[in-house]
């Protein structure tokens, strides 16, 4: 039993090391090495939409990593890390403070007085969360009392757009998430499958917050504007761009973005793709936004009229008729099953004989492996990992919280995806991994 128990570590072991080879070879395809840990600039290939291979091999670490570590490690350790850990308070200072913007300005480093007092906080206070932060590499101490940025922190500037979305976290789902327990146990909310009975309603109740996210942003200009940079910056945490790459947008003419946003997927793909036909739909104050966005950004596919912005609401309308593709990133997991299937029966009313739905969001899978839950080979981890990656497949299981927080919604299962699919009158043909989201391709259900 215990040579068992020996042989899986080490095949963990082994994954760590081959999977981390695997990472070092991506970086140095690029031909500018490995980046170095307290590197103060970005490497190339943080700034490549197409990191699939190396988001493949980082899911291997991660998840053997953790596994190896935590049968380890004594588990009042493990346990306590899980909650020990306000790195997402650390950030919030660190962002709201705009403390990055500042040591961006002093490559070679601030001391820490100079520092507070640019951004009007106590030294000593300010020093504690830098140091908390630079032990897992997010600025460094270059000397007692002196920081600069690393190419961690740069994320945290006001002008990234990751670190839009990762703002929108630690200063407001953080709040959300404090209350779960409370909404769990709440007689109005602890069995709603009501978009208003989210968690975020709950913590902000006393001030009057009611209606869906999008009801809550709707006469926010500054929360529009963060969150929309902040869905381009999602894109860039989950890898989502390798649809762009892994797609094959060269045999389509058309293509709708349902709920396009201000085109965080739609413009790199006009800009790839110059022979797409390609609409965008979503809420008349974002289509504004959208056009504003396009005209500053991409005015050359605007005019030349391949590009059209189309008001509607998803819940009510159908999208334009008869379109190859029609798209949906990021948006059935904002729904509870009743209205996701409603989004997907109205796009079905539209559709032609060889249109196709592609769904693209985080997936769950279960941490045991389901008897005829068919998938493509790439997305089952290797034994004795957890069939699903463990720990790296975080980001899916998280986000599939932050929708509870947020929609009072979730991530969905391959099989939850297909029985709404179903519902609305369609089929899943298709599956492609991008690991941390999977697009799933469904057709109209044969008769
Ligand atoms: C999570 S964002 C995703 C945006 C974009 N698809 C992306 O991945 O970047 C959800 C989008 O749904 C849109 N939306 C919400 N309610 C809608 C409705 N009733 N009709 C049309 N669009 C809606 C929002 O305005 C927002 O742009």
């Amino acid at each position: 039993m215990s040579d068992l128990n020996e042989i899986k570590l080490e095949a963990l072991l082994d994954i760590i090391n081959s999977s981390a080879r695997q990472a070092i070879a991506e970086y140095k395809k690029t031909g500018h090495g490995v980046p170095s840990t307290d590197s103060s600039i970005f490497h190339p290939l943080d700034l490549i939409p197409d990191t699939l291979a190396l988001r493949k091999a980082i899911r291997l670490l991660e998840g053997s990593y953790q596994q190896l570590s935590s049968t380890l490690a004594p588990p009042q350790h493990t346990v306590f890390n899980f909650v020990h850990n306000y790195n997402w308070a650390c950030i919030d200072v660190v962002m709201r403070a705009r403390i990055a913007d500042v040591l961006d300005r002093h490559p070679d480093g601030l001391s820490v007085d100079k520092l507070a007092d640019a951004v009007n906080l106590d030294k000593s206070r300010t020093a504690h969360v830098l140091r908390a932060l630079s032990l897992v590499g997010c600025f460094k101490e270059v000397e007692r009392d002196v920081f600069t940025n690393t190419r961690l922190s740069l994320i945290l500037k006001s002008t990234n757009d990751a670190g839009c979305i990762t703002r929108i976290h630690s200063q407001y789902f953080s709040k959300y998430a404090g209350v779960l327990y409370e909404t769990m146990t709440d007689p109005e909310y602890a069995r709603s499958h009501e978009v208003d009975k989210a968690p975020r309603v709950f913590a902000f109740r006393k001030d009057g917050m009611k209606g869906n996210y999008w009801e809550m942003m709707k006469n926010d200009d500054e929360s529009r504007d963060i969150f929309h940079r902040g869905m381009i910056g999602h894109s860039e945490i989950m890898g989502a761009s390798a649809v762009l790459h892994h797609y094959p947008w060269d045999k389509v003419s058309s293509v709708v973005d349902i709920a396009s946003g201000i085109g965080a997927f739609s413009m790199p793909l006009a800009k790839m793709f110059p022979h797409l036909r390609i609409t965008n739909q979503d809420l008349p104050e974002i289509m504004k936004e959208a056009q504003n966005a396009w005209q500053k950004n991409a005015s050359e596919s605007i005019l030349d009229g391949h590009i059209e912005f189309v008001v509607f609401d998803l819940l009510e309308d159908v999208p334009v008729a008869g379109k190859d593709v029609y798209y949906l990133r990021n948006i059935i997991h904002n729904w509870p099953d009743a209205e996701a299937t409603k989004i997907l029966h109205n796009i079905r009313k539209v559709m032609g004989p060889s249109s196709r739905v592609l769904i693209h969001e985080c997936v769950l899978f279960h941490t045991f492996q389901e008897p005829g839950v068919e998938t493509k080979r790439s997305s089952i981890a290797p034994e004795p990992m957890l069939p699903n990656f463990g720990a790296g497949s975080y980001n899916a299981f998280q986000q599939d919280l932050t929708m509870w927080l947020a929609h009072n919604t979730k991530a969905r299962t391959l099989d939850e995806l297909k029985t709404i699919g179903a519902a609305a009158g369609l089929v899943l043909t298709q599956i492609h991994d991008f690991v941390d989201t999977m697009a799933i391709e469904f057709t109209i259900a044969p008769n």
